[in-house]
């Protein structure tokens, strides 16, 4: 096999793998469902084995037969069958699934393995689609109730004190926004092209909005002031009935996956919705509690302070450099089952001295998701394109949840301005004069 084979199929057993571990449970686990926003963890096994059937044995033509009869393949199409009510589905039982999954992966890795026509970037955004059900699936596990079912994580990392509440300049100018396929060939279709962006100076959080800080807001009131969120913001609030981050007690707990502890201060706030997000900005500029102004960051400032190296007018692959994602530069992968507290990964900054961009919490930005100029849809030609304008706002960055092996800093997630099962956090920004810059 080719080196890039090799490392297909290494990562393609590393997906295999964790959605197996995420997958061992009693049946009753795999079946039940805990809120009409996620599947029953059994759908998305079978969802995996579906969508590899699909793309990397049949290349996209779901004309032609699959291993699984045309009515049961059809459970598994994510855009005919709402997540909500998936778990009333005649779904494959979880020992059918598990078999299901097995033999399509037993094909792939034999046609592999003969050097076949495949091309390597279809087997990488199938790697790619796994790793994300992967993520899927602990949200879903994190709102199951009940005794601790994952254990309590792998510490990570002390963080440092004096990170929370300050903030790095990033100059103006032009950058390089986006990628092409021949810097990142395992890019997806919404990360390229590769396009020069002209960004005013900015200034962005140096790190993540910690539960201390986000706390203050909450004790403050925040969340009965009118004043500090948008009106559709305000609308949501009342309707849901919005008090505090999801998961937090009114006691200063919060519970993480079965597991009730003290709000660990000094890690980034996670499950808050884009509307909340955006009330903590104003209200943390409004009361003077950090510099007037606040706001979240556009995506495209978030790429340039993660990326661009002023110094040399080049992107950087990764913030700190170009060396691969490793325990010491970011909380990825999702063993830790949390964020990490602020400051735990100073080798990890930007070349504007920004932290834990990779991973931690996926970090909402003000923009809505639109295609690059240029844009052109992969084999999975509804990954993107059917999303492109809608009610959505970008997040950014990764979470402590996903695998570095598909993390890029181009990398754009996207949901509904009121999710919050989502790993989702954020970081504050400013605009600055020129003059100022
Ligand atoms: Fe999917």
């Amino acid at each position: 096999m080719s080196d890039v084979r090799e490392l297909l199929a290494r990562e393609l057993t590393a997906a295999r793998d964790r959605t197996l571990r995420l997958t061992d449970h009693d049946d009753p686990e795999l079946l039940a469902q805990h809120t009409p926003l996620l599947s029953p963890l059994v759908w998305d096994l079978a969802h995996i084995g579906q969508q590899e059937d699909l793309w990397l044995l049949r290349g996209g033509d779901s004309a032609c037969p699959g291993l699984l009869p045309p009515d049961v393949e059809a459970l598994y199409d994510a855009f005919t069958q709402p997540r909500a009510v998936r778990a009333r589905l005649p779904l494959l039982p979880p020992v059918e699934a598990r078999a299901f999954c097995a033999e399509v992966r037993g094909r792939v890795l034999d046609r592999l393995d003969r050097a076949g026509d495949e091309d390597p970037f279809d087997v990488a955004m199938v790697v790619s689609h796994e790793q994300q059900h992967d993520e899927t699936m602990l949200q879903a596990l994190n709102l199951r109730p009940g005794p601790p079912l994952l254990g309590t994580g792998t510490p990570p990392p002390p963080g440092r004190p004096g990170v929370a509440g300050t903030s790095v300049l990033v100059p103006g100018g032009e950058f390089v926004l986006g990628v092409d396929a021949s810097d990142e060939p395992f890019s997806l279709d919404n990360e390229r092209p590769a396009h020069g962006v002209h960004v005013p100076a900015f200034r962005i959080g140096r790190v993540p909005v910690t539960n201390a800080e986000y706390a203050a807001f909450v004790a403050d009131g925040g969340y009965a002031d009118r004043r500090w969120w948008s009106g559709r913001g305000w609308a949501h609030r009342v309707e849901a009935g919005l008090q505090r981050p999801q998961f937090w007690g009114p006691d200063g707990t919060r519970t993480r996956f079965g597991v009730v502890e003290h709000l660990p201060p000094d890690e980034p706030v996670q499950h808050v919705t884009f509307f909340e997000a955006e009330a903590y900005a104003a209200w943390a500029g409004g009361t003077g509690v950090v510099p007037a102004g606040a706001r979240l960051p556009t995506e495209v400032e978030w790429e340039k302070a993660a990326v661009w190296d002023p110094a040399t007018g080049r992107r950087r692959r990764f913030p700190w450099g170009s060396a691969e994602p490793t325990p010491a530069l970011a909380n990825l992968g999702g063993t830790a089952l949390r964020p990490a507290p602020v400051g735990a990964y100073p080798a990890g900054a930007s070349p504007s001295g920004a932290e834990q961009l990779m991973g931690d919490v996926w970090e909402w930005t003000s923009s809505s998701f639109r295609p690059w100029p240029g844009f052109r849809p992969m084999l999975y030609a509804d990954y993107s394109a059917p999303f492109f304008g809608g009610d959505f706002r970008v997040l950014r960055g990764g979470s402590w949840a996903v695998a570095p092996s598909i993390l890029r800093p181009s990398f754009r997630n996207w949901d509904h301005p009121i999710r919050r099962q989502v790993f989702s956090g954020l970081r504050l920004a400013w605009s600055v004069e020129e003059a100022d810059a």
